[in-house]
C-alpha cells in the first residue's frame, strides 16, 4: 500500500528536494517571505527614536528603527548611493542619523537622505528620490511586523484573522494582552534545519510522547498525540496535578488580566504560516519567530513574555520558561535529525503523514498556493 493508495490512511509530504534545493528556497523567499507580512522584532526591542535593527527578510536587510515622532520605521538596509549595506549590527542606536561608512550619504531616521558630502547643489527632487526604501510596516502584539510587497495582503485577513480563526475567536488573543507584556527571556537557536521541518514539527504532537517527557508530565493529553491545534482552539488541558506550565510542573503566575475560567489551566498553540508560533498559557505567551537564513538553515528568535508586574517584582521566571526552551530544544534536534536525510535518494519522493498529522497538509496546500502565485520581486 502506498501514500497514494485511496485506501491508505498516510498523506504524502513533499518531496525531498523541497527542504534541500536552493532554487525552491529562493523562490519561497521571493514569492512567500518578501510577499506576506513578516513579524520582524518585539517593539520594546526599538525603545527610543535613533535604536534600531537590522532582520533579514526573504533575500534582504531590513533596517528597523523609530523615527523623532516616536513612529517604527522599516526600510530596506541599502544605502542609495552605490548599495553598502547601511547598518551591519544586529541592533545599535544613532543620535538622529544613519551615515553610510562608505561615502558619508546620510539619512533622516525618517529616510530621507539629510546629507552627501561635496553635492549641495543637488536639485530637491533627486534628493527626495534617493531617500531610504521604505518597507510596510504594522505593529501588533507589540511586535513589528513587515510587508515587502508593492502592494500587501490585508493584515486584518492574512494575520489578525488567521489568529483568530485558529483560536475560535477574535477575542481569544486579546484576552492575553499580549502587547503590554514584557521578554522575561528570550532565546536565538540557530536550527541547522530547513524552516518547513520547523512548521511541520510545531504543528503536530506524534512525536510528544518520544522526544517531550516534561511537556507530556505537564500536558498528558498530548502523550496521545493529538496536537492542540489539530481542532479550532480546543487548547489542551494541564494534568490533574499539575500546578503551573513549568519544567516541572510546579506553580506559575498568577492569571494574566483578562484571561477567564474557561481558559485557565489550558494551553493554545497557533502556527501563523510561515513564520510565527504563539503559544498562550494563563500567566505567560512564548512567542517564536522563524527567520529562514538557507535551505538548511533557520534562525529561531524565542520570547517568553510576561506580565510586567510579575517581572518588576523579582520574580523568578527560570522554571516557568525552561519548560519550553527544553521543548525547543528537543524539537529542533528532531528536525537536524531530519534535515540531512531529505537528500536521500530514498526521500526522493518525500515521506507520509499518519492521520495524526493531516492537518499538517493543510500548511502544504497554503505554500503551494503562495508559490503558485506571480513571483513577487523575482
Ligand atoms: S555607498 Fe553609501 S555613501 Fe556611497
Ligand atoms: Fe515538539
Amino acid at each position: 500500500m502506498t501514500a497514494t493508495d485511496p485506501r491508505s490512511p498516510l498523506l504524502p509530504t513533499p518531496p525531498g528536494t523541497a527542504y534541500t534545493d536552493p532554487a525552491v528556497f529562493a523562490r519561497e523567499q521571493a514569492r512567500v517571505f518578501e510577499a506576506v507580512w513578516v513579524c520582524a522584532a518585539r517593539a520594546g526591542d526599538l525603545p527610543r527614536p535613533g535604536a534600531f535593527r537590522t532582520v533579514p527578510v526573504g533575500r534582504e536587510s531590513v533596517l528597523l528603527t523609530r523615527d523623532r515622532a516616536d513612529r517604527v520605521r522599516a526600510f530596506l538596509n541599502v544605502c542609495r548611493h552605490r548599495g553598502a549595506r547601511l547598518c551591519t549590527e544586529e541592533a545599535g542606536e544613532v543620535r538622529r542619523a544613519f551615515r553610510c561608512p562608505y561615502h558619508a550619504w546620510t539619512y533622516g531616521l525618517d529616510g530621507r537622505l539629510v546629507a552627501a558630502p561635496n553635492l549641495g547643489e543637488l536639485p530637491a527632487a533627486e534628493r527626495d528620490r534617493r531617500g531610504l526604501a521604505a518597507v510596510h510596516v504594522r505593529e501588533w502584539l507589540g511586535y513589528v511586523w513587515v510587508c515587502l510587497a508593492d502592494d500587501p495582503p490585508s493584515f486584518d485577513e492574512t494575520v489578525r484573522g488567521a489568529v483568530a480563526d485558529a483560536l475560535g475567536s477574535a477575542d481569544a488573543v486579546a484576552a492575553y494582552g499580549v502587547d503590554r507584556l514584557e521578554p522575561g527571556r528570550r532565546e536565538v537557536y540557530d536550527v541547522r534545519a530547513n524552516w518547513k521541518l520547523i512548521v511541520e514539527n510545531f504543528m503536530e504532537c506524534y512525536h510528544c510522547a518520544t522526544i517531550h517527557p516534561e511537556l507530556t508530565g505537564v500536558l498528558p493529553e498530548f502523550a496521545e498525540g493529538r496536537a492542540a491545534q489539530a481542532d479550532g482552539g480546543r487548547g489542551a488541558a494541564f494534568g490533574a496535578d499539575v500546578d503551573g506550565f513549568t519544567v516541572d510542573g510546579g506553580s506559575g503566575f498568577g492569571r494574566l488580566g483578562g484571561v477567564g475560567e474557561d481558559r485557565d489551566r489550558r494551553y493554545y498553540a497557533v502556527t501563523l504560516p510561515p513564520q510565527v508560533f504563539l503559544n498562550l498559557v494563563p500567566d505567560h505567551v512564548i512567542v517564536h519567530r522563524l527567520l529562514p537564513l538557507a535551505p538548511d538553515r533557520t534562525r529561531v528568535e524565542c520570547d517568553w513574555l510576561y506580565d510586567p508586574e510579575v517581572l518588576a517584582s523579582g520574580a523568578d521566571v527560570a522554571r516557568s520558561a525552561e519548560l519550553f526552551d527544553r521543548v525547543n530544544r528537543q524539537d529542533f534536534a528532531a528536525c537536524e535529525r531530519c534535515q540531512p536525510a531529505m537528500a536521500s535518494r530514498v526521500y526522493r519522493d518525500g515521506g507520509v503523514l499518519v492521520p495524526l498529522e493531516h492537518h499538517i497538509a493543510g500548511f502544504h496546500r497554503w505554500l503551494a498556493d503562495r508559490m503558485a502565485d506571480a513571483p513577487a520581486g523575482g
